[in-house]
């Protein structure tokens, strides 16, 4: 699968570990940073995840920070992403079931790297389940297009 993997300076070795696990499980991974631990703005890393997502470069896109918590916002952000922030197995599949998640969070402050990894190979081997939830899913996705709708 080809996944785009980014973090901001709070988690650059969840990154790296996560990078060098997917290749070596035969994964297409794109770094997109950051370089370094040296303080950058998060934002600009979920940007780059999201946009390869959306724009179809990567058929994933994993983006780590300190909490996970701004990573998911600023990647949701960019039409087309569907950015799920996990810390646990059941909000992993379920984000892949019920979500169609193409984006994972997660909080290198907040869960392990080994749990990551763990995460991680959940997310990417669990299905979208698909019937009622397509319908769901189809509503977010015309979020995108429609912010305005009256309720
Ligand atoms: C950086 O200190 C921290 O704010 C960032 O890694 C992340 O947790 C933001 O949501």
């Amino acid at each position: 699968m080809k996944i785009a993997i980014a973090s901001d300076h709070a988690a650059v070795e969840m990154r790296t570990t996560l990078a060098q696990h997917l290749r070596e499980a035969g994964h297409d991974v794109t770094d997109l940073g950051c370089p370094d631990e040296q303080s950058v703005d998060y934002p600009q890393y979920a940007e780059a995840v999201a946009r390869a997502v959306s724009g179809g470069a990567a058929e994933r896109g994993v983006a780590l920070c300190g909490t996970g918590i701004g990573m998911s916002m600023a990647a949701n952000k960019v039409p087309g992403v569907r950015a799920a922030l996990v810390c646990d197995p059941f909000t992993t599949r379920m984000s892949r079931e019920h979500n169609d998640a193409n984006v994972l969070c997660m909080g290198a402050r907040v869960i392990e790297t080994e749990t990551a990894w763990q995460l991680l190979q959940l997310w990417l081997e669990t299905e979208f389940a698909g019937d009622r939830h397509a319908r769901r899913v189809e509503q977010i996705n015309q979020l995108d297009t429609s912010p305005n709708r009256p309720a």
